[in-house]
């Protein structure tokens, strides 16, 4: 009774709510970030060229004298990303099962309920343990080697150092996670949802599906396209792609740098 009397007394804490809103921010900034860096990633489809141009706008190269632009942007994007995605991730392990126990209850639930909602929760706590340490490499690689964002390079990495099997098992975990995510955020702030919500939940699972196969299909694409590049390099491993620049005369007189792409594009 007094322990009744003593909870009923206190304040209540917006602290669980303010938290939720932070995971909910921060998993919104980074499943649009996922969205932009699979298609800036997916360019290789289109050979290495596309990629070539892709990485230099994102590093500015049209700003810089030599033509190679900053890395330090990537160094930036990766230090701010990962600020967000440890945010997130330490803010999501407040509702994973943190016991076996736990864990044989929410499983036991999942299969009982037979409930879509139940079971995408649970796809997200197993995606999101699986990436806390796939994602961390991935992270720690481009934090070490901001510089190294070219076909070539990357290339290499995905084929020479072994990448592969890292970015595909990324690729699975980061789709579903992220477009489950963004599609829960939806549902639970009330976006895009119209005057018949069960037509609106409809419609938003239908799209949640649909972007899920296109990620995959480009992800997978992508990393097909670096492995042919890789092999295609493995004798010069560390090469970069933009090997040779020219000065071309502009009509008016206008002296510019410029890269020589190879001859075999
Ligand atoms: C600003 C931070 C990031 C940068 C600069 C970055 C950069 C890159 C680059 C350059 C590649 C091509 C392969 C390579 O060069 O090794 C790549 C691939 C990939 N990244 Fe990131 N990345 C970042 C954050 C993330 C995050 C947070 C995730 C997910 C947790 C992620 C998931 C992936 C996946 C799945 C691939 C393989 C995709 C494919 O080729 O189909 N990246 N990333």
């Amino acid at each position: 009774m007094e322990s009744y009397t003593i909870e009923s007394n206190k304040k209540k804490s917006r602290l669980p709510a303010r938290l939720d809103f932070a995971q909910s921010a921060t998993g919104l900034i980074l499943g649009l970030f996922i969205w932009m860096h699979l298609l800036f990633d997916g360019s290789i489809i289109f050979g290495k060229k596309a990629f070539s141009f892709v990485t230099g706008m994102l590093e500015l190269s049209f700003l810089s004298d030599t033509g190679h632009g900053f890395p330090i942007i990537v160094f930036f994007a990766v230090v701010v990303i990962s600020i967000l995605f440890i945010t997130h991730a330490l803010l999501g392990m407040r509702k994973f099962p943190n016991s076996y126990q736990q864990h044989r209850i929410m499983a036991d639930q999942v299969i009982m309920t037979n409930h879509m909602e139940t079971k995408l929760w649970y796809v997200q706590v197993i995606t999101g343990f699986i990436m806390f340490f796939a994602g961390s490499v991935h992270l720690y690689t481009m934090f070490a080697n901001p510089g190294s964002v070219d076909p070539y390079l990357s290339a290499d990495r995905v084929v020479s150092g072994n990448m592969w099997f890292l970015y595909l098992v990324l690729l699975v975990c980061v789709v579903l996670h992220a477009n489950i995510g963004l599609y829960r955020l939806c549902m639970k702030w009330g976006w895009f949802s119209g005057k018949d919500a069960k037509r609106s939940r409809l419609k938003l699972q239908m799209l949640r599906n649909r972007i899920i196969v296109f990620y995959l299909v480009i992800g997978v694409l992508g990393i097909l396209a670096f492995t042919i590049v890789g092999m295609g390099h493995r004798d010069k491993v560390g090469e970069r792609y933009l090997g040779q620049t020219t000065s071309l005369e502009m009509p008016q007189g206008l002296v510019q740098t410029r890269y020589i792409e190879d001859s075999n594009e």
